[in-house]
């Protein structure tokens, strides 16, 4: 059966039905001596409102294709977007896919995984030949959703869903002469000026402490990384144009908010008075933080920190870690 006109393309093809922005869905049931099985599927689509119905395909090249076959029922898991490691797991063959996982409570014998953003319990109802697919159609008997923020699948790779924001109608995007030198759609405006209204929102803190920017910087540095010595800290805060030199590190001494123990390089921490001065000004910066969240959404919240953190390491010009954990 050769419908398709040589030279059929089988690699570009993947990669046009890549362009189909998906979601990430494990599909599980239970063969009939009690074994799980189940699969990461993006072929999950709805189909009926009334009756509620879904759909989704397997490869008969699939281990679990004798047990999906026979089972009367499969639960369809939408994963959550810290569920990647999940949709590894439960994408490649010959692991014991379901070892530690909690199951909960289903209506049927298919099991049922927590953590998930949506999660649909089906009874299958149809199955068709789909070339090498089996298109299974499954009548939905319960469903469940939570807040966290979908994974998404996109040209091959994980990804995350970000609302698009609106529009800005501005006298540079309205013309189409040449590009203005500055305008509204530049990446450094737009990180300055968020940088700049972020902080302005926990500023009257500062204010009220007497802590410069360099000193709040330093105290931050400090709290996550407490005995670092001049060169160090300087190391650290170079990019940021803040001369945290050894006559700011005095200062701070001499305010009482870093303790200086001396050796053969002086090491500093910051004093109680110092712990205490950070400590308020991150709950100030957590509680900006906490509104910008609650105006964003978690999930525009979630797609915003990968994005930064994207940012920050293609144009990290070979800073010091500072969390040693996400080296
Ligand atoms: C994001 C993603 C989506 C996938 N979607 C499907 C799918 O819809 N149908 C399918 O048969 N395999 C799909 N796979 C591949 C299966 O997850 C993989 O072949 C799995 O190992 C099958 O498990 P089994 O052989 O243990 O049954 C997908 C894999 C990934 C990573």
């Amino acid at each position: 059966m050769d419908h398709h006109t040589p030279p059929f393309d089988p690699s570009g093809f993947r990669r046009a039905l890549g362009m189909f922005a998906t979601g990430v869905t494990i599909v599980t049931a239970r063969a009939g001596d009690g074994t799980p099985v189940g699969m990461t599927a993006n072929s999950f689509n709805s189909v009926s409102l009334d009756p509620p119905m879904v759909l989704w395909s397997l490869a008969k090249s699939a281990r679990s294709l004798p047990v999906f076959h026979a089972a009367e029922h499969w639960n369809v898991h939408i994963l959550a977007n810290e569920q990647n490691d999940l949709a590894n797991r439960f994408a490649r063959a010959g692991e014991d896919k379901f070892a530690g996982l909690a199951l909960e409570t289903a209506l049927a014998d298919a099991p049922l995984l927590a953590g998930c953003s949506a999660r649909f319990q089906c009874r299958t109802v149809f199955r068709y030949e789909g070339g090498d697919h089996i298109i299974f159609v499954g009548e939905v008997i319960g469903f469940d959703r939570s807040e966290a923020a979908p994974l998404l699948y996109v040209s091959g790779e994980y990804a995350l869903a970000t609302r698009l924001s609106q529009p800005v109608a501005t006298a540079a995007n309205a013309s189409n002469d040449a590009p203005a030198p500055f305008t509204e759609e530049l990446l450094g405006y737009l990180l300055g000026r968020a940088h700049y209204q972020f902080m302005w929102g926990f500023q009257r803190t500062l204010g009220e402490l007497g802590l410069s920017h360099g000193e709040f910087f330093v105290l931050s540095l400090l709290a996550v990384r407490a005995g670092l010595d001049a060169a160090e800290i300087a190391a650290h805060t170079a990019y940021t144009g803040i001369a945290a030199d050894a006559g700011l590190l005095e200062t701070m001494c001499a305010r009482g908010l870093l303790v200086a123990n001396p050796g053969p390089a002086t090491r500093y921490a910051p004093s109680p008075a110092g712990q205490a001065a950070s400590r308020q000004v991150l709950a100030a910066a957590y509680a900006v933080e906490a509104a910008l969240v609650e105006q964003l959404g978690a999930r525009e919240a979630a797609g915003l920190r990968n994005l930064l953190k994207h940012l920050i390491r293609a144009s990290d010009p070979g800073l010091p870690m500072l969390w040693a954990a996400n080296a």
